[in-house]
């Protein structure tokens, strides 16, 4: 059965299985392919999108689920001409190596900062440990983090 739901202020109406994990209805089904699968099990962090606000892990989240939901993927974020804070911040401090692990780890900081929009080193830790990167972009994340939470409040 259809399902709708929508994905970075569109609505979208799909034909794809109630139990598919959003990640590939996101990747598979609308071509949005910056949100990444790194492991399947809610243990990496990679496929971080936003639902109704939250940041969730969109290869746990049958499609069932997010019927009717607000999404939010790093497309729909920012956009080139006028970036996310957390996008900026993240170029500013060229915190990406490899690049594979970061859309899930600026969606995870844009959900810290709406909630905590000053956050110390244990906020940015302890909101972001679930973020793996193999690269070991810890410091310059946590980095970016605060810049964000500056640009955000116009410091
Ligand atoms: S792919 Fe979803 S947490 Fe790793
Ligand atoms: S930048 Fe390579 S895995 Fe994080």
């Amino acid at each position: 059965m259809p399902t709708t739901l929508t994905v970075n202020g569109t609505a979208q109406t799909v034909d794809l299985p109630a139990d598919m994990p959003l990640l590939w209805v996101l990747r598979e089904g609308l071509n949005l392919t910056g949100t990444k699968f790194g492991c399947g099990i809610a243990s990496c962090g990679a496929c971080t999108v936003h639902m109704n606000g939250e940041a969730v892990r969109s290869c746990q989240v049958p499609l069932s689920d997010a019927a009717g939901a607000e999404i939010v993927t790093i497309e729909g974020l920012g956009n080139p001409a006028a970036l996310h804070a957390v996008q900026a911040a993240w170029v500013a401090a060229q915190v990406a190596q490899c690049g594979f692990c970061q859309s899930g780890q600026i969606m995870q900081a844009a959900a810290l900062l709406t909630t905590t929009p000053d956050p110390t080193d244990a906020d940015i830790d302890t909101a972001m440990e679930g973020n793996l990167c193999r690269c070991g972009t810890y410091p310059r994340i946590r980095a970016a983090v605060k810049d964000a939470a500056n640009r955000l409040k116009g410091v």
